[in-house]
């Protein structure tokens, strides 16, 4: 059961300095096997047991490769105020299992309908609908039971709270929400404004999450903590506007899932308004954005610096 199923897409590297992508790939390497742990056979205290199948399901879903660029930035985030180990592996994992929960709804027949994610059958294809729902339902449970826990974070008062950020980000306020909007952008022409509101709730509001629990658990100032939930609010905007335009540039081979999907459901993007041009000179505003909210931060911020330019130029 606790067979590794890491093999789908992770990072395509390109032209970025190496030193940067082996921190990615070395922080990729840790989470993954922090979850590999703790989606195992052993049972926590109140447990009773952990059905085989639907433990199967949802190390298919999580242990598939995948960037783990918000645990990233949640780790890279806490690190600015000299902040490290495993009680923060731990809350970059909780947010790792939501956004795998996400992306395997994601893809659901009644949702996105793909096949193919992070370079593997999707985990209803590979298991069915009825343990996809259940292994997203399960994660997202897990989610909040790993952040709230005393081994995450000593301080109860700090766990309370990311676990409120976390819930506002991810319920019907933030990512649920965004994608209720998404869906409805299949059938209704949206304006650009609309588009943005509807994609820093699908996607933005994680990520936003991911640099602002690294700036709680670091014990950020009011003033630290605003710049950087501002500049995971940029960021976030970036990452789904490449997004968009991979799915109109990208190859499904290096992608790890399906292409032209956007156009294929009727859904306009902001591609649609900017053009590919015109999206690869916005995504390079956004950069501009994100890069001055990390002035204050000095040297320190460097490898967020990247990881802001990683997000524009990614190739999948
Ligand atoms: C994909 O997110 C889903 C979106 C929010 C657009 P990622 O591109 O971070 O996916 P993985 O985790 O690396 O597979
Ligand atoms: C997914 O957006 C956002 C969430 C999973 C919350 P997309 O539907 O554009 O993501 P991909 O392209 O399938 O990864
Ligand atoms: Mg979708
Ligand atoms: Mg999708
Ligand atoms: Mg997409």
């Amino acid at each position: 059961m606790t067979k590794s199923v890491e093999t789908g897409i992770a990072v395509t590297m390109t032209n970025k300095p190496a030193p940067f992508f082996d921190k990615l790939r070395q922080n990729a390497n840790l989470v993954s096997g922090e979850l590999d742990l703790l989606l195992g056979e052993y049972l926590l205290k109140g447990e009773i047991a952990r059905p085989p199948r639907l433990m199967a399901a949802i190390r298919h879903g999580v242990l598939n490769g995948g960037k783990r660029l918000r645990p990233f930035l949640l780790i890279e985030t806490a690190a600015l105020f000299g902040k490290s180990g495993p009680g923060i592996l731990r809350a970059a994992c909780a947010l790792e299992c939501l956004h795998c929960y996400s992306l395997i709804h994601d893809d659901l027949p009644c949702m996105d309908d793909d096949d193919l994610r992070r370079g593997q059958p999707t985990v209803h294809k590979a298991y069915d609908e009825a343990m996809a729902v259940l292994a997203g339902d399960a994660l997202l449970t897990f989610a909040f039971d790993l952040i709230s826990d005393e081994t995450t974070c000593k301080d109860a008062q700090t766990r309370v709270e990311l676990a409120q950020l976390l819930a506002r980000a991810a319920g019907h306020g933030g990512m649920i929400g965004g994608q209720v909007l998404d869906i409805a952008a299949e059938t209704s022409i949206l304006d650009e404004a609309e588009i943005l509101r509807l994609q820093s709730m699908k996607t933005g509001a994680l990520i936003r999450f991911a640099v602002e629990a690294g700036a709680v658990i670091g014990g950020a100032s009011i003033v630290e903590r605003q710049n950087l939930a501002e500049f995971g609010t940029i960021i976030g905007r970036a990452f789904q506007l490449a997004d968009d335009l991979l799915d109109v540039t990208a190859s499904s081979e290096i992608l790890g899932k399906a292409t032209g999907k956007d156009a294929e459901r009727g859904k306009k993007t902001l591609v649609d308004f900017y053009g590919v041009d015109g999206a690869q000179a916005r995504l390079q505003e956004l950069l501009a954005e994100a890069e001055v909210l990390l002035d204050p931060f000095g040297p320190k911020a460097a490898t967020l610096r990247q990881t802001a330019k990683f997000i524009i130029e990614r190739q999948n």
